[in-house]
């Protein structure tokens, strides 16, 4: 057999992580899931998720995937032999990434669209009304969202079949850190701007009457989404880690830098929507049509807005290279194909699916709640539940205190797997369906 690829250093494992977890869902996503959820309120529930349980999950992720050194279709067989049930995790993962490429991959196509706009000079002569128009008119056709969902994808193979050190690993290491810099410039401009105040105060002052069932259910969804946990994108990227790496140090810090993105994106989007009258729970256009407008107000705005949409294109690139990830090395672990046909077979199927997302917009809706609300937190209890209670304590251990880490880690980690995580996740569902009144 030959060696597994891996990542060849620390900062290449945390940056291929964090290019899974940080793409559309925390610059596109957040933002607009926030603005239909009522600001504050679902912004701190968010906060809660991803501490108590994306973390945890994240790291239950790592573990697998190093320790069984095999795509999350193959990881239980090698782990816990007697036990077929968890191999669902690795169906389900493969249908999510499935559901969640082809409706991000349109999305992605949009930011290609924007790409291409923002290099032709042609969206800085326009009021936030023309704006909006532009983007309506844009996302309803049907050729030119195809044909740039075709392009992202093809973009997207391309690097799948480089393989992880050269295809991965080079590009997110590079990307992700200018990215984060063009973000604070926005945030910058965007608080400056005035109006700005109103944007905080729906970001950051929590309205508790606006918590239900279906925020909780939304906060969840967004916390698995944006850290890209509950289908096995991160334990096919543990995989590729090497033994001497820190795992509870690597999910804490992607997770901080992915929380920190999107809650940058929301100071640069929020100030911004008030400040132009953009309605915040526009839905899915929302950030299309609000940051060209602070781009109009900018000095350089050219060149921001063109840096800024070819960098969301390339953080889009590193999320659905892992997605793809997900479907390659199945198709090469479990069907025995080789790469470059699982990527090409993979990508092929994406497209047929993102096609049908651009032509039924219902579709993609569904697609989008599927997967994020229900099979990524599905797949999170299960990942955890078998941390939790089937790969025996002793083996955890050895994964993550290997680096000397301290007991207290260990055993507050095993609560949230065994029992938090679980029940947490099983009463927002059981809410959600009308089983808690
Ligand atoms: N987390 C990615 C993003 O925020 C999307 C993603 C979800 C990627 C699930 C892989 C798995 O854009």
């Amino acid at each position: 057999m030959s060696k597994r690829d891996s990542f060849s250093s620390k900062f290449g494992v945390i940056a291929a992580a964090a290019g899974s977890a940080i793409g559309l869902g925390n610059i596109w996503r957040f933002p607009y899931v926030l603005g239909e959820n009522g600001g504050g309120a679902f912004f701190l529930i968010y906060l809660f998720f991803i501490v108590s349980i994306g973390i945890p999950v994240m790291l239950s992720e790592l573990v697998i995937g190093r320790r069984s050194q095999s795509s999350i279709f193959g990881a239980f067989k090698v782990l816990c032999p007697g036990v077929s049930f968890f191999q669902v995790v690795g169906v389900m993962g493969v249908a999510a990434a499935f559901l969640i490429l082809s409706f991000y991959s349109v999305v992605a196509g949009w930011t290609v669209e924007y790409t291409v706009l923002a290099i032709g000079n042609q969206l800085s002569d326009k009021t936030p009304e023309q704006l909006s128009v532009l983007f309506q008119d844009f996302s309803t056709s049907l050729w030119r969202p195809i044909f740039y969902l075709v392009v992202f994808m093809f973009l997207t193979a391309g690097i799948v079949i480089g393989g992880v050190k050269n295809g991965i690993e080079r590009y997110a290491k590079i990307l992700m850190p200018v990215l984060f810099l063009i973000i604070i410039i926005l945030c910058v401009k965007s608080a400056s701007l005035s109006g700005a105040v109103e944007g905080f105060k729906f970001l950051f002052q929590p309205d508790f009457s606006k918590i239900t069932g279906n925020v909780v259910l939304e906060a969840l969804g967004q916390a698995f989404f944006s850290l890209s946990i509950g289908m096995g994108a991160i334990a096919t990227y543990g995989s590729y880690v090497q033994k001497k790496e820190n795992l509870v140090h690597a999910a804490v810090s992607v997770s901080m830098v992915d929380t920190l993105i999107a809650v940058l994106a929301g100071v640069a989007i929020f100030p911004a929507v008030f400040a132009f009258n953009i309605q915040p729970d526009a839905g899915p256009g929302l950030v299309f049509v609000t940051l060209p407008n602070i781009f109009n107000q900018m000095g350089g705005g050219y060149f921001f807005s063109v840096a800024f949409f070819v960098l969301l294109l390339i953080a889009a690139l590193t999320s659905s290279v892992s997605l793809l990830e997900v479907v390659v090395a199945y198709f090469t672990d479990e069907l025995k194909m080789s790469r470059k046909y699982a990527t090409l077979l993979g990508t092929i199927l994406m497209i047929v699916l993102g096609v049908f997302c651009v032509i039924y917009p219902k579709l993609f809706d569904a697609f989008e709640w599927t997967s994020s609300n229900l099979l990524l937190p599905l797949g999170g209890i299960l990942i955890s539940v078998f941390i939790g209670w089937f790969l025996g304590k002793d083996k955890v251990k050895e994964e993550i205190e290997a680096h000397g880490g301290k007991v207290v880690i260990l055993n507050v980690f095993m609560v949230i797997v065994k029992i938090f995580a679980p029940i947490a996740v099983a009463l927002v569902f059981m809410k959600n369906i009308g089983l808690l009144g």
